[in-house]
């Protein structure tokens, strides 16, 4: 899913994350991620029922709707936008950049038709830069969706893009 859901929809999925994962300081990550992959992104919405719902009189009032804003803001895996069905999250931090990440990214904006930050007209993919992902070692480096993806070279990009299509 990530079209904008209805409040009901939203509502009975935060219920869905509190259940599991409670309504305690630790809880707000876990609520957001969860958010996040059923809905493909974190609706504005979101933020002040998940603040409302988190400060309970057991915790007391530790979140204010600009915290719940900055957390996920912070998290690149977190998406504050609709996104396509399929999100490519490609690293350009430096090392991955000395050993060809921008020859694979310009080759995934030529088989995509996109620039980064962009998604395609068909919702089908999103294009996201983000910052190393720990893994340096096999860059250049790309997440479609959660498979990761090393060593890439350009003329790997359409045939692995072909797997999702
Ligand atoms: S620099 Fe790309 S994974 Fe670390």
């Amino acid at each position: 899913m990530s079209d904008q859901p209805s409040q009901t929809e939203l509502d009975a999925l935060l219920e869905q994350a509190v259940r599991r994962h409670g309504v305690g300081r630790d809880a707000l990550i876990p609520i957001l991620s969860e958010v996040n992959k059923s809905i493909g992104y974190i609706p504005a919405e979101a933020f002040g029922k998940i603040r409302r719902r988190l400060n309970t009189p057991q915790e007391g009032l530790f979140l204010a709707d600009s915290h719940v804003f900055a957390v996920a803001s912070f998290y690149q895996m977190l998406s504050l936008q609709p996104t396509g069905a399929h999100v490519i999250r490609y690293c350009e931090s430096a090392p991955c950049h000395v050993v060809g990440a921008r020859q694979v990214l310009e080759a995934i904006q030529d088989e995509l038709g996109i620039l980064p930050g962009e998604t395609t007209r068909d919702r089908e993919w999103s294009l996201i830069p983000t910052s190393c992902i720990g893994v340096c070692g096999v860059g250049p480096v790309f997440l479609i969706d959660q498979d990761l993806y090393g060593n890439v070279t350009p003329d790997r990009v359409h045939e692995i893009l072909d797997r999702y299509r």
